[in-house]
């Protein structure tokens, strides 16, 4: 038990460790990459059944940060709302690294 507790406390200690962009890109590759791809291109199998758009086209490029916060938070069409999943910081550290692919 005791070495369970001591285990515990270092997953801890690395999780704070990693900085935010780190954290951004292990999000989005348990909750967003089997949808939009490892690169935004949507290009997977649920991402083209779905219709989720390649991160890189004009249409997203011109979507301002806001809303594309807005979509991740409530959802649009077949997109899941991660409201009750994610933080608001989370949310905007993914629209960021979205914008870094
Ligand atoms: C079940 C598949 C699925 C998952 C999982 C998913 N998405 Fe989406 N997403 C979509 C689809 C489909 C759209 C296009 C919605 C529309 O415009 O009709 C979309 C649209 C978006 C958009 C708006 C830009 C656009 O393409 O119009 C953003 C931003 C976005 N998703 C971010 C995320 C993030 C961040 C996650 C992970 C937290 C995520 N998505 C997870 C399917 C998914």
């Amino acid at each position: 038990m005791k070495k369970l507790i001591s285990m515990l406390a270092v997953g801890a200690l690395l999780t704070a460790a990693i900085p935010a962009g780190a954290q951004a890109a292990d999000l989005y590759k348990s909750k967003c990459q089997a949808c939009h791809g490892p690169d935004g291109k949507g290009d997977t199998v649920a991402g083209k059944k779905l219709g989720a758009k390649d991160f890189h086209s004009p249409d997203v490029a011109k979507t301002s940060d806001q809303e594309l916060f807005e979509i991740t938070k409530k959802g649009k069409e077949k997109m899941p709302g991660y409201d009750k999943k994610l933080t608001d910081d989370q949310i905007k550290s993914l629209i960021k690294y979205i914008r870094s692919l």
